[in-house]
């Protein structure tokens, strides 16, 4: 199937939407934990697939603002796994030439998880390939919240007047400055909603909702699969079909 993909139409920005983890578990009998920790195949797969064929960005909704508000146990646990994932991970990363990073409000993690982040980023900053990039703590709404407070303090400033403000500025203003837009959304779990991941950066993006396979499940062939999909949809911007030159 990862034949039929054609190489020069790939999404430039795939983001995930990695959902289902807890549902995995429960159905096997066992605690939410253990879906989490199954999830890290799922990451390796997305990730290696990702750089295999040449995509430019991949952006994976780990952890929600929203997050916060679950059993502290879950959280800790989740907060573990990342420190020790994002640690052992880092020879696969170089492998493929993935260069990591983050947005969301990092200064609320904890700090065994900030340090092992800057070690894993400061370790791939050479990688150029592809760009993987960890929503931590991150939601939508913050990341919008953020960029206007940092607006505003320019205009405060007086280096800025508000009719500079335009959807370039906005967009250098949000955490992610310089990254296109979102090409294709990709949720696996069934659930057709965004959950406050990335409001301004998806306005275009193609969704493509995976029903019936829950995190843990995701395989290379569950992205080749978003892939084709993603290339057989018509983007037209809002123009009209007739408009748009092939
Ligand atoms: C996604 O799986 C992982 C995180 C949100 C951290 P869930 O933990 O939300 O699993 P479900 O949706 O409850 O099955
Ligand atoms: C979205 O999943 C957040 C992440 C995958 C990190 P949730 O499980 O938190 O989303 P809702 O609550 O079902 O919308
Ligand atoms: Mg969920």
């Amino acid at each position: 199937m990862k034949e039929l993909i054609d190489l020069s139409n790939l999404p430039r920005h795939i983001a995930v939407i990695m959902d289902g983890n807890g549902r995995w578990a429960k159905r096997q009998g066992a605690a939410r934990v253990f879906g989490h920790r199954n999830a890290i195949k799922s990451v390796r797969e997305v990730t290696e697939g990702c750089a295999e064929l040449g995509v430019k960005y991949l952006t994976l909704y780990t952890f929600s603002t929203e997050n916060w508000a679950r059993p502290k146990y879950e959280i800790d646990a989740l907060m573990q796994l990342l420190v020790h994932t994002i640690r052992s991970e880092i020879p696969t990363l170089m492998e493929n030439n993935v260069r990591l990073s983050t947005i969301g409000s990092i200064d609320t993690l904890p700090g065994d998880c900030r340090s092992e982040l800057s070690e894993a980023m400061r370790m791939t900053e050479q990688n150029d390939g592809l760009n993987l990039i960890l929503a931590l703590s991150y939601s939508g709404k913050w990341d919008i919240l953020e960029a206007t407070r940092k607006i505003a303090r320019q205009v405060e400033q007086g280096t800025l007047s508000p009719d500079q403000i335009d959807e370039e500025l906005f967009s250098h203003s949000l955490a992610t400055d310089g990254i296109d837009d979102v090409d294709l959304m990709i949720r696996t779990g069934g659930d057709h909603r965004i959950s406050n991941f990335m409001l301004w950066q998806l306005a275009y993006a193609e969704l493509y909702i995976i029903e019936n396979v829950l995190w843990p499940d995701f395989r290379k062939p569950h992205l080749w699969e978003a892939i084709l999909a993603y290339q057989n949809r018509e983007r037209r911007f809002g123009k009209t079909s007739e408009q748009l030159v092939k």
